[in-house]
């Protein structure tokens, strides 16, 4: 089965992944395989076993077991990693990617690495004139620091891991007896925990996608309406049913939402992102505005952010998929990876 006797495109969706996300990204994936275009591209899903084994399956819940080490990616046109948290979302698997020559969509080594490290993250988005929320970082060996910056941050704190997702590691702290166990469950998932003071706050995501001639679109401005039952947006409302409620787009003045569009960009730009990202904002209560984080390969399931921002802004989940693709095999094509996204700097910003 090759591109040419099929004249389609051949799409590996790649997988699962050695990480706490896992069955987060059996869910996006899921919802990439029903949407990908038929007519255009034959898929081939790869799946990552939680010990980092590559696999070819059949379905999703393949229940195949087994793999290698390092896959053959030879006979696909292009891959579509759709991983989330380490080894997936990371920047690992793009210089995989890289190495073997296989193109790719989404964002680069570069932008993956930086956009999974909240505290990197931070640097680059200050250093561009973004706000962002005060964040200190400890490891195993500077622990014994934690209960004098919490108590210099004030309480309550906001811990959890410099490196990670879906809320996997976070924490609330009230007080001081608490923060023990949440350093804990925060260093279990990464070498750092983060120090934050809560910030009470609207949450509200925005979109970016990169056009084929890579001029950015935004899409419709996502508040995350959080069941008031929890003190944050954690893992179980994040993935269960009822567990939350999006407004989109969210009720924004034209003002505000231009403020959160034009820093949607930049942080792009300033991370050097390619094809997609979702821009998490904190919004409180007296204006003023910070991003939380950015995602490079935000949540894809049918009822996740990311489909849902580009569906309110009339892209259906299958012209997403294909917009992703084609921006991946245009990026590969112009050469912009190795002469990195910045390219497209000298272009004005384009909010839609
Ligand atoms: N400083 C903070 N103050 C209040 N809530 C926070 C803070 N940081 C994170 N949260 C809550 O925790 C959730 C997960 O944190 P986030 O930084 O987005 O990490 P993840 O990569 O796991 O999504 C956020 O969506 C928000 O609800
Ligand atoms: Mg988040």
């Amino acid at each position: 089965m090759t591109s040419s006797t099929l004249n389609k495109t051949i799409v590996g969706i790649i997988f699962g992944g050695a990480n706490s996300e896992h069955e987060v990204s059996c869910a996006s994936a899921s919802g990439v395989f029903a949407n990908l275009d038929r007519e255009r591209f034959e898929p081939v899903l790869i799946r990552i076993s939680r010990d980092g084994l590559w696999q070819r399956v059949e379905s999703i819940d393949d229940p195949a077991t087994g793999g290698e080490l390092l896959p053959d990616l030879s006979d696909l046109d292009i891959v579509l990693p759709v991983l989330h948290g380490r080894f997936g979302e990371d920047g690992t698997v793009q210089g995989l990617f890289e190495l073997v020559g296989v193109p790719y969509v989404g964002c680069g080594v570069l932008s993956s690495a930086l956009a999974m490290d909240k505290l990197m993250t931070q640097r680059v988005l200050s250093a561009a004139g973004l706000p962002t929320i005060p964040t200190r970082g400890v490891s195993d060996r500077t622990r014994h620091t934690a209960s004098a910056v919490a108590d210099e941050l004030g309480y309550p704190v906001f811990v959890k891991p410099n490196r990670a997702g879906s809320s996997v590691g976070a924490s609330r702290v009230d007080s001081p007896a608490e923060l023990d166990a949440a350093l804990d469950l925060a260093l279990a998932s990464d070498s750092i925990a983060l120090l934050q003071p809560v910030v009470v706050a609207e949450e509200i995501d925005l979109g970016v996608l990169q056009e084929i001639d890579g001029e950015l679109s935004i899409g419709a401005p996502l508040h995350i309406l959080s069941d008031d039952g929890r003190a944050f947006f954690d893992y179980a409302s994040k993935y269960t049913a009822g567990g939350h409620e999006f407004e989109v787009p969210a009720r924004l003045s034209d003002e505000l939402r231009a403020t959160l569009e034009s820093f949607a960009i930049t942080a792009f730009r300033a991370l050097d992102c390619e094809g997609l990202a979702r821009v998490d904002f904190f919004l409180s209560a007296d204006g003023t505005v910070a991003i939380n984080e950015v995602n490079t390969l935000p949540g894809m399931t049918a009822l996740s952010q990311y489909p849902t921002i580009w569906e309110a802004a009339g892209v259906g989940y299958r012209e997403l998929i294909t917009r992703l693709i084609d921006r991946g095999l245009a990026a590969r094509s112009a050469g912009s990876r190795s002469a990195g996204s910045r390219s497209t700097d000298a272009r004005p910003a384009q909010a839609r």
